[in-house]
């Protein structure tokens, strides 16, 4: 099976892609400067936006990880309900947090993770979000970074995925609708 041949398209190509999240680390790199951020990367989507970005960055940072599950799973839709299924190894309390996501719909899972982090005493807590999709949001959620705004479609590749499959595409594809209809 060929999973480029479940596209509709292509919506940003790999070349864009890792422009854009070069000029990102770069951002992220004056803004943050001596200030040792940790990025906090958001399982399983946001590890491959975590990677590239990280190696963007010309500053000392350390990279964590965690897990956050819609309660009884999703597929196509959000179910709203979130929880933790990996938490953070590090103690964030007077740290430079900077949460990695590789896409922010409904606003349902950062809503979550910044009310659980704000309660652990960070010095600052922002969002560098690779995706947007502004059509889906329930919760009003302040991105401090934003990579692409994108149109309400179904996206998949660069860590996004259907039923777990295409991450590993090098670019954001859009999936046929007849896929997940
Ligand atoms: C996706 C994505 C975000 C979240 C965004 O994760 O990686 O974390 O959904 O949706 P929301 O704004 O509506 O909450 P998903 O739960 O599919 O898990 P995954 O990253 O392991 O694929």
């Amino acid at each position: 099976m060929r999973l480029e041949d479940n596209l509709a398209k292509i919506l940003i190509p790999s070349d864009r892609l890792q422009a854009r999240i070069y000029e990102l680390g770069a951002q992220v790199s004056r803004d943050y400067g001596d200030l040792r951020p940790l990025l906090v990367c958001v399982l399983k989507g946001g590890v491959m936006f975590l990677s590239d970005l990280s190696r963007a960055m010309n500053i000392p940072h350390e990279l964590d990880f965690m897990a956050i599950s819609s309660y009884g799973g999703k597929r196509v839709e959000s179910s709203g309900v979130v929880r933790i299924i990996l938490d953070l190894t590090s103690n964030i309390e007077n740290r430079h947090v900077l949460v990695v996501e590789d896409i922010v719909d409904t606003g349902h899972t950062l809503n979550y993770m910044v009310d659980i982090l704000n309660t652990r005493n960070p010095a600052s807590l922002k969002i560098c979000a690779l995706l947007n999709k502004p059509a889906r949001r329930d919760k009003d959620i302040q991105l401090d970074y934003v990579g692409f705004d994108i149109p309400n479609e179904f996206v998949v590749g660069y860590g996004l995925d259907f039923d777990e499959l295409y991450r590993n595409l090098p670019y954001i594809g859009v999936l046929k609708p007849e896929m997940y209809s």
